[in-house]
């Protein structure tokens, strides 16, 4: 039995708790609320905790079958998922195939602008900051993370890219970005937090109809059912 112990953190969207007799598992629960614009902007909708552990539970276990090492154990309810406890390193890492969001707003291209090739990027994890980009000698210079594991990061990065682009052209959506967070467990660098349509920008690839938090952050309306669709595009079989 994995028992809920402590909880030791509560985020935007997640909380965490020690399992009791567990110290190197952690269970993250998925909560239904949602920030955005570093917490300017607050909501919650129905179902939104399901549909990320669920979606998040099923893209781990692909990505394991894949070669991807991931903090993954085993999903426990409809909103705990069990997960290998990590020493988070503090970046967002970001990658891109079209622009959007603040690439768009940062670099003044158009949102939609297909790249030829993905792009990557780090954010600084740092809610008070702003998450602000930081490249690859600032992390170094403020030990964030060694030379190392930062190109150890970034290959695994477009891998997942590569990966989750795939699988997800097969369902008919297109992946525009997404962010990971890789953490150190054991000597060793997996893939952490979730990959939902929180942390992930996906369109449908005929109508190219948002369906992710994007409809949130915008106020596009149909939240919940954008939500719905996309677990129901990750779990049912292909045709
Ligand atoms: P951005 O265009 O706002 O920088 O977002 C890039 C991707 O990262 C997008 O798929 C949403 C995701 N993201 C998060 O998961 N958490 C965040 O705090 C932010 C800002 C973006």
């Amino acid at each position: 039995m994995n028992e809920k112990e402590t909880q030791f953190y509560e985020g935007k969207a997640k909380k965490l708790f020690t399992v009791k007799g567990h110290p190197d598992e952690v269970i993250q629960e998925f909560k239904d609320d949602a920030t955005a614009f570093n917490a300017q902007k607050r909501g919650s909708w129905a179902h939104k905790g399901e549909v990320n552990c669920a979606m998040s539970t099923a893209l781990f276990q692909m990505l394991e079958r894949s070669g991807i090492r991931t903090h993954f154990v085993e999903q426990l309810s409809a909103v705990d998922m069990l997960v290998k406890r990590l020493e988070i390193v503090p970046l967002e890492v970001i990658v891109r195939n079209i622009a959007a969001g603040s690439f768009s707003k940062r670099y003044g291209v158009p949102e939609g602008k297909e790249f030829k090739h993905p792009t990557f990027e780090f954010s600084y994890k740092d809610d008070a900051l702003g998450d602000p980009l930081i490249n690859d000698s600032h992390a170094l210079a403020m030990e964030l993370a060694t030379e190392d594991e930062i190109d150890h990061i970034r290959h695994t990065a477009l891998k997942i890219n590569d990966i989750l682009k795939a699988f997800f052209r097969e369902r008919g959506i297109i992946l525009v970005d997404f962010k990971l967070e890789f953490g150190r467990h054991k000597g060793e660098i997996l893939l952490g937090d979730e990959i939902s349509p929180d942390t992930c920008r996906f369109w449908d690839a005929q109508t190219r109809k948002k369906l992710d938090k994007d409809r949130f952050r915008q106020d596009l309306g149909g939240v919940e059912e954008a939500y719905a669709e996309m677990l129901k595009r990750v779990t049912e079989p292909v045709a």
